[in-house]
């Protein structure tokens, strides 16, 4: 049975920057309720009506894997230790953005798999390339021209897509019988622990703990047989999947893991509610933090226009009141406004200036690379502002 526990109000698709806040351009946004549901039966916790991916992934889809420098040496790291652990011989990534995994990879063994038209044009000057949506339709079409796959890779792109079924039948279609599917998605584990609920938007239908993931693919002929912490997008969870009689033998790390979430309550309903009491609270304290903050006539901006930063401005009701304006690194962000709060969004050489008294850390996944790039902001007396584990000032 599935059961609401958070309700994060009406929000907009979180990468829908708006080139135009003209009256008609305002009048095609679109919006849904974004409401967190818990399933008591296999306890995943997902987004309760999630939106249309064609909605969402479309040729103007804004982010691009490769632009924080973390994000990079994370890919090359963990493609290094799977082509030591598993060896494979052919490679596919469902959800391939620009291909910052797959680059990792002699050309000739990789499949990329991307349903966004302008991230699929990138690789596809380097890569077998199939521009669509995974599914069973587009799995018996790769197996008609490749061989079976020992490696499928996906980060960040299986707690996007909503029909798990037909995601987890397509997988066993084209995975070899001693194939490995490796899964990076948040960790629900995280999410609770550090109160980052702004995990939850349009894309992220699912934040996955071990639990649920060991009982899902138990539906797909599947098992879970590893899962390892990594620290990406502020705690993650990588998990490792084989053929259900194939012979990887469930290892000690797993095992432990499960246990830590059983005694945490990722198995409760209770510790569902719990949390979201602590949403309501850390609404409340941000809010009155910028509003004593714009009494005394500080400027403050936003670091970082995130996909998680849409959750938080919505819920929140900040908007340009409260933030001069967002900077964010990405050239096709830049010159846009923020979905639903309508913040215009500058590059950092544009916005991250003298004049800047304290910034929101959107991308506070990326606090450690940010500190290190601005530590001439800080020590100028300009300071951060997170949510994340708490509402705090950073100096
Ligand atoms: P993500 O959390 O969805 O990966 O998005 C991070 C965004 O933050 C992305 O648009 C790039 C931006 N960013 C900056 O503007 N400056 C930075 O130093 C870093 C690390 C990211």
């Amino acid at each position: 049975m599935k059961k609401n526990f958070l309700n994060l109000g009406k929000q907009p698709i979180a990468n829908s920057f708006l080139s135009s806040i003209s009256k008609n351009s305002l009048k095609r946004e679109y919006f849904y309720r974004l409401i967190v549901c818990f399933n008591t039966r296999n306890f995943l916790v997902s987004v309760k009506d999630p939106v249309d991916p064609k909605i969402q992934y479309t040729d103007k889809y804004a982010h691009r894997a490769s632009e924080s420098q973390t994000m990079q040496s994370a890919f090359k790291l963990v493609a290094q230790n799977l082509q030591k652990r598993f060896k494979p011989r052919k490679i596919m990534e469902i959800g391939s953005n620009d291909g910052v995994f797959l680059k990792n990879f002699p050309k000739k063994k990789v499949i990329a798999v991307e349903p966004c038209k302008n991230l699929a044009n990138i690789t596809k000057k380097k890569f077998k390339t199939y521009s669509s949506f995974w599914n069973k339709k587009l799995s018996k079409k790769i197996l008609k021209i490749h061989s079976k796959v020992d490696l499928i890779f996906s980060s960040n792109t299986i707690s996007h897509i909503p029909n798990l079924k037909e995601t987890f039948e397509a997988i066993n279609n084209v995975l070899s019988d001693r194939g490995v599917l490796v899964i990076e998605d948040p960790s629900l584990s995280s999410v609770i622990k550090i109160n980052s609920y702004d995990q939850f938007y349009d894309e992220h239908v699912y934040v996955f703990s071990a639990l649920s993931i060991n009982n899902i693919v138990k539906d797909y002929e599947l098992k879970l047989f590893d899962v390892e912490k990594i620290s990406n997008h502020g705690g993650s969870l990588r998990y490792f999947i084989t053929k259900k009689k194939s012979s990887f033998k469930i290892t000690s790390r797993l095992k432990k893991i499960l246990n830590d979430e059983k005694k945490q309550g990722l198995n409760s309903f209770i510790t569902f509610k719990k949390f979201a009491k602590k949403v309501e609270k850390s609404k409340k304290k941000l809010v009155a933090l910028l509003k004593k903050l714009k009494k005394k006539n500080f400027k403050i901006i936003s670091y970082g226009a995130t996909y998680k930063s849409t959750t938080v401005f919505n819920y929140c009701k900040i908007n340009n009141k409260f933030f001069h304006y967002v900077t964010d690194t990405t050239k096709n962000k830049q010159g846009k406004f923020t979905p639903g709060m309508h913040i215009p969004i500058l590059s950092p050489e544009k916005g991250f200036n003298e004049s800047v008294d304290y910034a929101y850390l959107g991308a506070w996944n990326f606090k450690k690379e940010i500190m290190n790039k601005e530590k001439e902001y800080l020590k100028r007396g300009g300071k951060f502002i997170t949510h994340v584990p708490q509402v705090k000032i950073i100096r």
